[in-house]
């Protein structure tokens, strides 16, 4: 018997998930899939779940979709619990998104001011979870996709005793980009990644085993290689940029290198064509459609719009090493815990880390280049205060967090800002 719950099961996502664990059912013979969600997702956990009914028949494994608003059966001896929830659905993202805009503030999910939101909303219902964890299945795994994954997954390890790696699409969509410049497949490649989440750089790229950094640095420089996630606008690093930072940064990176650039073009965005929440927003109404249709019966290719496309292929390669005490590299977000000493044992990072039975072992990095240093201390110092003002619900704390976040230009416009978000998100903020 192998029980792995989703929460967020009504998610637009699932279809990917659910293909996920189709596609590794010899060595993850799953016989129970709850998929959880709560009352006002209950139509499109309808919809979603009965797409994943149909997919499972169609691939021919007797593998039990369960469709459930009661979290205890759910979590009752559970073994993996996954989760991909939106608190305040679309509608707090788009909040989250339009309300820096108005200051000139870059407005997005997960970097600068939208994640420290985020993380407000977010971090309460998941150690809540976590408490229904304790009582219903202990022993059981967190994979946590729901974002901010690395601050949510820095809020789980400090406060409470449920083991929890945090993941990302991120660093896997980096690796299927090297391997499209290569013409190789993923698995030919490796790289070295430190940083953390939505923050990461691979500064050893390696193609079959042959050190490739140089090369592939050179590939960026000349713009014939580049990070593809759908959710972020595709602006270059100057070649000039790209040689002297000789890192392969994660996308989400050009928000702090290109903070004026990535803002301009948030507006701009914003104004023209929505912002990417909107943007969603369509994509998701249009996937939904589809997902009604009874003679689909496969993930849509159209769910590749998403930022978050195959993250199936982290999350059940994740949970199939701790199962199968495989002792795989992946990236994952865990506890420091030395792999550093330029941060906090007890933080959280997102690195190379061996994944056993036992969970996630980063492997040892060593002292942070100073290039990326500073960059890196000063969000996680932000990441720490945002989990504190969101546990605590504390005012001060709250504005400390967004004033010393690297993207917000002046503490009086964090205020401004965090007025006008706890007003808006009041419904969800029980802390405050
Ligand atoms: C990336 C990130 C995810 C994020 C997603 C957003 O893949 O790794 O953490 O959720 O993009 O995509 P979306 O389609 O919702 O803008
Ligand atoms: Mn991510």
């Amino acid at each position: 018997k192998l029980k792995i719950v989703t929460i967020g099961g009504g998610s637009s996502y699932t279809p990917e998930l659910i293909d996920g664990f189709i596609k590794r059912y010899d060595e993850l013979p799953v016989t129970d899939f709850y998929l959880l969600d709560i009352e006002e997702g209950r139509e499109k956990l309808e919809i979603v779940g009965k797409l994943a009914q149909r997919m499972v028949a169609q691939a021919g494994i007797p593998m039990n979709i369960h469709l459930t608003l009661d979290r205890e059966a759910a979590l009752k001896d559970a073994d993996f619990v996954t989760t991909q929830l939106r608190v305040g659905f679309l509608d707090a993202r788009i909040n989250d998104e339009k309300i820096p805009l108005k200051y000139g503030v870059l407005g997005q999910e997960t970097t600068g001011p939208g994640g420290f939101m985020k993380a407000q909303r977010t971090i309460p219902v998941l150690l809540d979870i976590c408490k229904a964890m304790e009582k219903w299945c202990p022993n059981a795994w967190l994979i946590n996709f729901t974002n901010p994954a690395g601050i949510v997954t820095e809020a789980i390890t400090r406060h409470s005793a449920i083991k929890t790696i945090g993941i990302c699409s991120g660093a896997n969509s980096m690796m299927m980009d090297i391997a499209k410049a290569y013409d190789v497949r993923k698995a030919d490649i490796n790289a070295r990644i430190i940083g953390l989440n939505h923050l990461i750089f691979a500064d050893k790229i390696y193609v079959k085993g042959d050190d490739c950094t140089d090369d592939f640095i050179e590939k960026l420089a000349v713009g014939s290689a580049n990070n593809s996630l759908k959710n972020i606008p595709d602006i270059g690093f100057t070649a000039r940029f790209a040689r002297a930072l000789h890192m392969y940064p994660i996308s989400y990176l050009k928000y702090y290198f290109l903070t004026r650039e990535m803002t301009e073009t948030a507006i701009r965005d914003s104004a023209n064509k929505g912002t990417r929440g909107e943007q969603t927003r369509e994509i998701e109404r249009k996937l939904f459609e589809l997902y009604q249709d009874p003679n689909l019966n496969h993930k849509p290719k159209e769910l590749e719009q998403r930022g978050g496309a195959w993250y199936s292929d982290t999350a059940c390669s994740i949970i199939s090493s701790i199962f199968n005490d495989k002792k795989e590299v992946h990236v994952v977000n865990t506890v420091n815990n030395g792999a550093t000493p330029d941060l906090p044992d007890h933080v959280t990072l997102e690195t190379n880390a061996v994944i056993d039975k036992n969970g996630a072992h980063p492997l040892a990095y060593g002292r942070l280049p100073v290039k990326i240093r500073g960059l890196i201390q000063s969000v996680k110092a932000y990441e720490e205060l945002t989990v504190e003002a969101a546990v605590t619900g504390d005012y001060a704390t709250a504005l400390l967090a967004l004033s010393i976040n690297p993207i917000v230009p002046s503490a009086a416009i964090a205020e401004q800002i965090l007025d006008e978000y706890l007003e808006v998100n009041h419904a969800y903020l029980p802390q405050y």
